[in-house]
């Protein structure tokens, strides 16, 4: 589609669309990243929505997709794609992908819109001028321009096969792509802030984290975590 506010509003409102409906749009107005922050937009952003039906575990598909978008972007340039726990694809430590999953309860049933934006072409100078510190593209990183279109063909070719297998039998890949594991890190919590450990992945994509106070386990959709110097 040409232009839309939000692919993921989108599919939200359309959600008796197909199973694996695909919006891939080339201008969004209004675009929404995690804790209702601003998504901003630029033709160099590759942004799309994907519609999952009847998931088994619906809390998995931002990890699989963070996956496919990871080992996507290294079929396009020679750099290491790392993942920032849960939702973030980092190359060189700063932010080239965001990936925003919602549930959506109809009368038909229970669907997950997988949102992916991903900064492809776009110059250095937009997040410059964005005051978006920590964010970079895969232009500006690798001095190649990329298709969109392949680049969405590649993630939507993996995703498939890993939405089938399952988060378990992906987990120990996941792992060695997390930049997390093993950092010092802050958990915001509603407005709270612990500072902790990250120490693993659990088997259900939770992050396993440790402090002075004992082990503890965060989930997701409840917490933010930024490291502790900067946004790793
Ligand atoms: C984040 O990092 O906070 C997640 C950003 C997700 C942005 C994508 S762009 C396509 C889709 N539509 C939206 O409104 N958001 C997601």
């Amino acid at each position: 589609m040409d232009s839309l506010p939000s692919t993921n509003q989108y599919l939200k409102e359309h959600s008796d669309l197909q199973d694996g409906t695909v919006v891939v749009v080339s201008e969004q107005t209004c675009g929404r990243g995690r804790f209702s922050s601003v998504w901003l937009d630029h033709p160099g952003i590759l942004k799309f929505s994907v519609l999952l039906k009847n998931m088994k575990d619906p809390t998995s598909v931002t990890l699989l997709a963070a996956l496919a978008v990871a080992s996507a972007i290294e079929e396009f340039v020679p750099l290491q794609a790392d993942i920032k726990w849960t939702n973030d694809i980092l190359i060189n430590n700063s932010k080239v992908c965001g990936i925003l999953c919602e549930g959506v309860l109809k009368r038909d049933g229970f669907s997950v819109i997988c949102g992916i934006g991903i900064n492809v072409n776009t110059p250095k100078d937009f997040f410059e001028t964005n005051g978006l510190l920590y964010a970079d593209s895969l232009f500006s990183l690798s001095g190649k321009e990329i298709s969109q279109q392949d680049l969405l063909y590649a993630i939507l070719n993996r995703l498939e096969p890993l939405l089938e297998q399952g988060f378990l039998s992906i987990r120990e890949e996941y792992k060695s792509r997390c930049i997390t594991i093993g950092s010092q890190i802050k958990v915001f919590y509603h407005d709270k802030e612990v500072v902790a450990k990250a120490l693993d992945v659990d088997e259900q994509g939770w992050l396993v984290c440790e402090n002075k106070n004992g082990r503890f386990t965060v989930n997701s959709g409840e917490v933010r975590v930024r490291g502790l110097m900067g946004y790793t």
